[in-house]
């Protein structure tokens, strides 16, 4: 797939035009690298959130073996708070190694992530890669921590000084052991997370593929060791599977295994799943989530204190005192068997993904351009968000014929009452009834229903109670009778 700046500007402008995406603070000038969703984006993101939540944890049965895993598990959720205790990040790694290389420019004042230099567009005219004008003085790359800083209480110093999370996933391992004793969970389990992180991210880009606050919706699975290389093969999979079942086309995804030199300090192995995205250059791909295999690198630090690399073995990193650089909680974080009576440190499987890149994915994935034929004969242009129905914001749409005869609309407002409980109803009564199935086309409502004449029974019609269902997606048109209709929709959107 060839990079599609086009594509991409008329998705932008939709997301706008139709409220699914604005700039933070726009009427300020906006600000960079942070976005607000409307009325049909949050519905959107809600409903992307709830089908991940909904798979991993409500619709999850622990008596029941999941087609292609190891054996049976539990699942679990937490909600951890964004601003945790300092010592977390230190002995995670966070504090010390979370950082981009990045470039200033002294003549033009502009910043750049070492590594998107060739990538990026320097400010001045006419438009070349930062280095490329001879007026350009790059500096060296220097180091960037990505946290952003804050401050707990009222004294801004050292001592007071806090992160905002750039992970959900540390939530999850501080809290290991207050849900094994609380909740009686027992190896293989996962918790799994949904919530903001925080990166002050150099050069954030591409709508809202790399922004500076964004949600993440993560999962760390807890096992033995020597399982962790099938349940590893098993969460790659299964989460590739989850975004091609609601409908992202599989030739634009891959599952792209790591090199060994790409892997995180504490990975054993780590595969993304990536979409082909129309700002992506041929044959390029955009993350949307990674599947690692940490080992037992994030309970061991929590319990001991900053790991790092020693050959093969991950070893305690030693101060100038030669006591631990960041110590751990000192906490018990192991696992005791029942069964085999064997104590050992869980090994972890994490699906991380990113919720904001899905809702773009899904949005990049839905938008489709159509020439189509009209009531009249003509051609005419029609834009179709093809969501798949569990996704998409609205369910149905819901339109009285004529909005000056008082019948239709009462029966049509009766529609709506009937389907509301369930799923979320767009009423539109405003306009020619074209106008609204276009208008709801672009919201990417899968089903409209019409409330008619025939409806009513006028003239004795024999489709007294029947309402005219329209496909979003075919555009075609059929008879339904209204005490059919809420079972059909509820099939469709499950
Ligand atoms: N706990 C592991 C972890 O956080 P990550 O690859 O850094 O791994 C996971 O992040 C996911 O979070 C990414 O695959 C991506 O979808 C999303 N993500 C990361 N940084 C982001 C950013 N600046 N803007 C939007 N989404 C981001």
């Amino acid at each position: 797939m060839a990079k599609d700046s086009t594509l991409m500007d008329a998705i932008v402008s939709l997301c706008k035009r139709r409220g699914f995406v604005f700039q933070s603070s726009e009427i300020y000038g906006g600000l960079n690298g942070l976005w607000d969703y409307g009325p049909l984006g949050v519905e959107l993101k809600r409903n992307i959130k709830d089908a991940w939540w909904r798979d991993m944890i409500t619709t999850h049965d622990e008596l029941d073996q999941p087609e292609g895993s190891p054996r049976k598990f539990q699942m679990v959720g937490i909600e951890s708070s964004i601003i945790m205790h300092p010592r977390v990040w230190k002995t995670s790694g966070h504090y010390d190694l979370f950082h981009d290389q990045m470039v200033d420019c002294r003549t033009c004042k502009a910043r750049f992530r070492a590594d998107h230099v060739a990538s990026s567009e320097c400010p001045q005219k006419p438009s070349k890669c930062p280095g490329e004008h001879e007026t350009c003085e790059l500096t060296e790359p220097r180091e960037f921590n990505l946290m952003f800083e804050t401050y707990i209480g009222a004294m801004r110093d050292e001592d007071n000084k806090a992160f905002l999370r750039p992970e959900t996933a540390q939530g999850m391992f501080v809290n290991f052991k207050n849900v094994v004793d609380s909740n009686r969970v027992k190896l293989p389990f996962g918790i799994a997370q949904q919530g903001k992180s925080c990166r002050n991210e150099i050069t954030p880009r591409n709508f809202t593929f790399r922004t500076r606050e964004f949600e993440q919706m993560e999962m760390e699975f807890f096992c033995h060791p020597e399982e962790s290389p099938k349940w590893y093969a098993y969460w790659r999979d299964r989460r590739f599977k989850w975004y091609t079942d609601l409908g992202i086309d599989p030739e634009k995804l891959i599952l792209r295994d790591h090199e060994q030199d790409e892997l995180s300090h504490y990975s054993v192995g780590t595969a993304d799943v990536e979409y082909a995205f129309p700002f992506c250059d041929e044959g390029e791909f955009g993350e949307l989530e990674g599947v690692a295999h940490r080992g037992d690198f994030d309970l061991r630090s929590h319990m001991e204190g900053k790991l790092v690399r020693q050959g093969d073995e991950l070893v305690v990193e030693q101060g100038e005192d030669g006591k631990p650089k960041y110590p751990g909680s000192g906490k018990d974080l192991t696992y005791f068997d029942d069964e085999t009576k064997e104590r050992f440190v869980p090994h972890v499987i994490e699906p991380a993904a990113g919720a904001d890149r899905t809702v773009l994915a899904f949005i990049c994935n839905a938008y489709t351009e159509e020439t189509i034929t009209n009531d009249k004969g003509k051609e005419e242009a029609r834009i179709v968000m093809k969501f798949h129905p569990r996704i998409a914001p609205y369910k149905v749409g819901v339109f009285p014929l004529l909005k000056n005869k008082p019948e239709l609309v009462a029966k049509a407002r009766e529609v709506c009452n009937l389907l509301r409980p369930h799923m979320a109803v767009f009423y539109d009564e405003g306009g020619a009834i074209g106008r609204r199935y276009r208008r709801q086309d672009e919201a990417g409502t899968p089903y409209g229903v019409t409330i008619d004449f025939e409806t009513l029974g006028e003239n004795d019609s024999a489709d007294k109670d029947t309402v005219t269902l329209r496909d979003r997606d075919t555009m075609e048109q059929t008879r339904m009778a209204i005490s059919e209709l809420l079972a059909f929709l509820l099939e469709k959107i499950r």
